[in-house]
């Protein structure tokens, strides 16, 4: 048993970011690891994509460099499915790190583009393996669920946005070099 002067000592002496990690008002580092990986991972797909149509050219052998793009595209896009898959065990299976105070329709508008975001990343990845192994035309799914995401990562970024700028503390949950 750890007296209570034991466990105030132990807190004192604990950074203020684990302390908030430790009482659920932020996100644990695995899950910021998660979305910055995911990130790097979504401006790699939209480059090595421009690679695919030139390995489908029937007039011009393709380069060994667009293979190469084209076998990344494949496998870091199922990684990214395996990714999204867990950031949802975390969403489902530990709650939401609390909201500093901001509006309930926020909160609300939040939690919908998150989902979105979640179902729309996942459906490319089921999309793009139908493509490469199942059915060609699924192609245009695909890109239908990029032309969706972009939207969604715009709103995502301008809401960011929108909150650093206030300092509200909620642009810093998933920014940890920004106090
Ligand atoms: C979230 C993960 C993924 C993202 C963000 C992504 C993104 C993209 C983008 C931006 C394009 C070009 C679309 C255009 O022409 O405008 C593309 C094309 C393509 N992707 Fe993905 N992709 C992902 C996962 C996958 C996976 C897992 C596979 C296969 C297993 C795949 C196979 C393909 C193929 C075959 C094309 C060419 C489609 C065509 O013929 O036009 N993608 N992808
Ligand atoms: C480009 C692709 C991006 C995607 C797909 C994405 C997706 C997500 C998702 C699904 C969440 C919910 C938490 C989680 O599951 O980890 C989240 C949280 C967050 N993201 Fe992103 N994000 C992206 C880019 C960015 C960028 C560029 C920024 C900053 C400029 C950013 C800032 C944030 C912040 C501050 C949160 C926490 C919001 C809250 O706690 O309510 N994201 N992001």
């Amino acid at each position: 048993m750890i007296s209570n002067q034991e466990s105030e000592r132990q807190m004192a002496t604990t950074s203020s970011a684990t302390r908030d990690r430790q009482q659920g008002t932020r996100y644990t580092r695995l899950q910021l690891a998660l979305h910055w990986a995911v990130v790097l991972l979504l401006v790699e797909q939209w480059v090595t994509a421009k690679a695919i149509p030139r390995t489908h050219n029937p007039f011009l052998p393709p380069s060994g460099a667009d293979l190469l793009q084209h076998t990344i595209h494949t496998y870091a896009g199922l990684l990214i499915g395996a990714l999204m898959l867990v950031r949802i065990g975390f969403r489902l299976l530990r709650p939401q790190p609390q909201l500093p105070q901001v509006a309930s329709w926020q909160q609300r508008v939040s939690r919908a583009v998150h989902w979105a975001l979640y179902l729309c990343l996942l459906g490319q990845v089921a999309a793009g393996f139908a493509t490469s192994y199942l059915w060609a035309p699924a192609a245009r799914i695909h890109v239908f669920f990029w032309n969706v995401t972009l939207v969604l990562v715009g709103l995502h970024i301008a809401a960011a946005a929108y909150h650093a700028v206030r300092r509200d503390g909620v642009a810093s949950r998933m920014i940890p070099w920004m106090r």
